[in-house]
């Protein structure tokens, strides 16, 4: 069975027909990040208590990783857990660590088969033992897998980040391994937690709130933003596709001027 068929099984052809239409339609972002935001406010809106937010939280959590796999992305990175959540009650922090222990111990077998690769950014020290094992084995279990890497920030913000890599690179120029004018961009990104992937293409902010909430700072300078004011616990697949379609129909321009601009400007400075 090749990686394309492993979860076509429960695929509606609609489904199929909608992921075709964006393939062809334009590029598939190789890398999405998400804000997963508005559990809290999805179940005061149901007359619910914030956990019961979470809870359903976990079934969009699955829903986008099977669908981003289905797609063709690359990396999906998930804000499940900021260093400033751990200021949140002590019940609905230790509610989220159960949640988290609960879908590593339902989900990493189906990740494993469909040749998705787990990994995490974050004070991971700081998680409980039993998240922390559930965590690492799973990560070890799918190390090699290829189709898509699922990244979950946890215990994770953006300052931490690019304080931990600052630390880093200091010690190196302490011990002699680097000098401070050595000290370039490229440095910096290989000491960020996420060495190892790209930057992220596309950002998704659920819950309508406009900002980054110390999420990937540094990584985000040139990622397009797609919020919407769906919460959380309603954003499925659809939406994740509406999102792709609104980041085909960017231009991005790193800063510079459009290629038809340069072709155009060149032209003129022959004449
Ligand atoms: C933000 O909503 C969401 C979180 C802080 C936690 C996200 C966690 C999950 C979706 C469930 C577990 C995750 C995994 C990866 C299994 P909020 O509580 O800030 O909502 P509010 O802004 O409406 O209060």
């Amino acid at each position: 069975m090749n990686t394309e068929d492993r979860t076509s099984q429960q695929q509606s052809p609609e489904d199929k027909e909608k992921q075709d239409f964006l393939r062809n339609r334009g590029v598939i972002p190789l890398h999405i990040a998400v804000i997963m935001d508005g559990n809290g406010r999805w179940a005061k809106s149901r007359g619910s208590v914030r956990i019961a937010g979470h809870k359903a939280g976990v079934d969009s959590v699955k829903d986008i990783t099977e669908a981003a796999a289905q797609v063709g992305v690359r990396h999906l990175t998930l804000y499940a857990f900021s260093t400033e959540n751990w200021g949140r009650p002590k019940g609905e922090v230790s509610a989220l660590m159960k949640l988290l222990v609960q879908s590593l111990r339902s989900e990493t077998r189906k990740l494993h088969e469909n040749d998705i690769k787990l990994t995490s950014i974050g004070e991971i020290d700081r998680l409980p033992p039993t998240c922390r094992r559930e965590l690492e084995e799973a990560i070890e279990l799918t190390t090699d897998n290829k189709r898509m890497e699922l990244c979950l920030a946890l215990s994770y913000s953006g300052r931490w980040d690019i304080s931990q890599a600052v630390s880093r690179i200091s010690q190196k120029v302490k011990d002699g391994i680097l000098c401070p004018e050595e000290i370039n961009g490229d440095i910096i990104a290989d000491h960020l937690s996420t060495a190892d992937m790209p930057d992220p293409d596309l950002i998704i902010r659920t819950s309508g709130e406009l900002r980054l909430s110390n999420f990937l700072l540094w990584q985000s300078a040139y990622s397009e933003l797609y919020v919407t004011n769906t919460y959380w616990p309603d954003f499925r697949r659809d939406e994740l596709y509406e999102a792709i379609e609104s980041y085909q129909n960017r231009e991005r321009r790193f800063g510079k001027v459009p290629s038809h601009f340069e072709l155009e400007e060149s032209s003129v400075a022959m004449r």
